[in-house]
Parts: C-alpha cells; sequence; structure tokens
C-alpha cells in the first residue's frame, strides 16, 4: 500500500536516479558552457532550451557574460528571456548568430532531428539556418536508430486556409510510409492549435521508415500550402546528450 511507498522513499532515497528533467538540465547547462561574452545567440524552445535560458541570465547577473545578445525562437522564449533581462534582438538585426541553443524531438546517428512538438519549428529553422553555430541540447530519450523511429509525430507548419486539403496532400505523399496525418488541437479547447506565425501544425505519424529524408523534406516544401516542415537535416553541429551515464557531446 501507500505506507509501504512512503517508507521506501523516506529510508532509500536514491540520488543517483535523475528524472528526465535532470538531465535535460544538465545538457543545457553544458550547452551554455559554449557561450562567450559578445556573442549572439539563438534561444530554442521547449523544456529543455528552458533550462538554458534560464542558465544565461543566471550568468549575466552574475556578471559570469557580459554583452549577449539573445535571438528568441518563440514568443514563450521571448517572454522568459524579457523576464530574465537578457538583452533581446532579432535576425533582422542580427543576420549572422554566433551560437544557437535548442532542444530536439529526435536525433539520428548523423544528427539529423526532427523538431517542432513545441510548435515553434518555423522560427527555430529561421534561426538556427543563421547561425555559425547549433548545439542541441537532449536528454537520451531522444535518440533514435532512424528519423521516425520513435514512432512520434513529425510537426508540419501549414497556412490555415483549407487545412484539410493540405493534411490529404501531405498524407497521400507518405502512402508508402503508411502515413496518418492529424492536424495538432489544443488540449484545452480542441480548437486548432496556432503557432507564433498564425499557422497550424499537421503532426505526420509514419508506421514505416521514411527513407530519404532530403527528398522527404524537399517533397513536402512543394506543396503550395506547407510553409516549413520539422526535419532539421544537417544543421546541428553539436548534439550534447544526458544520460543515465553521464554527458556525451558530439561534433559534426
Ligand atoms: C519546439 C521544439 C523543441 O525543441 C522540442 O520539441 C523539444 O522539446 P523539449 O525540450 O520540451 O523536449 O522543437 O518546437
Amino acid at each position: 500500500g501507500s505506507e509501504n511507498l512512503d517508507d521506501d522513499a523516506a529510508t532509500s532515497p536514491s540520488p543517483l536516479v535523475l528524472t528526465q528533467d535532470e538531465l535535460k538540465k544538465i545538457a543545457a547547462y553544458k550547452a551554455v558552457e559554449f557561450v562567450t561574452s559578445g556573442m549572439v545567440v539563438g534561444l530554442g524552445t521547449g523544456s529543455t532550451s528552458k533550462h538554458a535560458v534560464d542558465r544565461l541570465g543566471e550568468l549575466l547577473r552574475q556578471g559570469v557574460l557580459t554583452d549577449i545578445v539573445g535571438i528568441p525562437t518563440s514568443k514563450r522564449t521571448h517572454e522568459q528571456a524579457l523576464s530574465l533581462d537578457i538583452p533581446l534582438s532579432d535576425i533582422e538585426t542580427h543576420p549572422v548568430l554566433d551560437l544557437a541553443i535548442d532542444g530536439a524531438d529526435e536525433v539520428d546517428p548523423e544528427m539529423n532531428l526532427v523538431k517542432g512538438r513545441g510548435g515553434s519549428l518555423l522560427r527555430e529553422k529561421m534561426i538556427e539556418c543563421a547561425s555559425k553555430k547549433f548545439v542541441v541540447i537532449v536528454d537520451e530519450s531522444k535518440l533514435v536508430d532512424y528519423i521516425g523511429g520513435s514512432g512520434l509525430a513529425m510537426p508540419v507548419e501549414i497556412v490555415p486556409f483549407c487545412w484539410k486539403f493540405t493534411l490529404h496532400m501531405l498524407q497521400s505523399l507518405f502512402q508508402e510510409a503508411d502515413c496518418v496525418a492529424k492536424l495538432r488541437t489544443s488540449s484545452e479547447t480542441g480548437e486548432p492549435y496556432v503557432t507564433d506565425n498564425s499557422n497550424y501544425i499537421i503532426d505526420l505519424y509514419f508506421k514505416k521508415n521514411i527513407g530519404d529524408l532530403k527528398a522527404a523534406g524537399d517533397a513536402m516544401l512543394r506543396l503550395p500550402g506547407v510553409v516549413e516542415h520539422g526535419l532539421f537535416l544537417g544543421m546541428a553541429t553539436t548534439v550534447i546528450v544526458a544520460g543515465k551515464l553521464g554527458v556525451t557531446v558530439k561534433n559534426k
């Protein structure tokens, strides 16, 4: 019963077993070690990136880092960075970033990524493409043998206009991979989830391997209602993975 569970918790704490959130934080803090004063830094979105932005704010407050300019990849991250007094700008003012730090939903052995389950893939891709270095931070649960291998969603940002048509086109494009396409909805309202750019998200689920990733990405972009997809191919320059056995840093 619950009494026994309480007893166990009281008598045998397990300080060596880290939660997933603690692993995310370890990866995030490690990435912030790559930031030096004077850098223009892309600030990612999601629960892992949140730790990196917190850490950056802390180091600025302590004066360990100075003259940092942050470029947020979402409204959420913009709000967080503002609350931490991190000086902010955008890629119109700073078209070349020194470094971007962001999480990912899947990372394959070639450092290709799926991103966007947090809904911010378009701004993330624009900002991370503009960065000289792109440091990806994940806990080990994000590692996959091949893209799509988690069985979870591959997000695609689309325009709201006739979204069912675009959904159908996306699903047809990947029929050989037994794709099911679903409109992302808000869990609270059931209404379509709306991105920071006033678009919708289609989540693609694959039962089979999608094969050539570059061809898949290009084919999606050729569909007129598609704005951007969550495949981030060849973009990551460093992947930091926090696992139960420690942290690994893999460079391109
Ligand atoms: C948001 C993203 C996130 O980086 C990705 O979803 C990982 O999120 P989390 O760090 O919360 O696991 O791509 O668009």
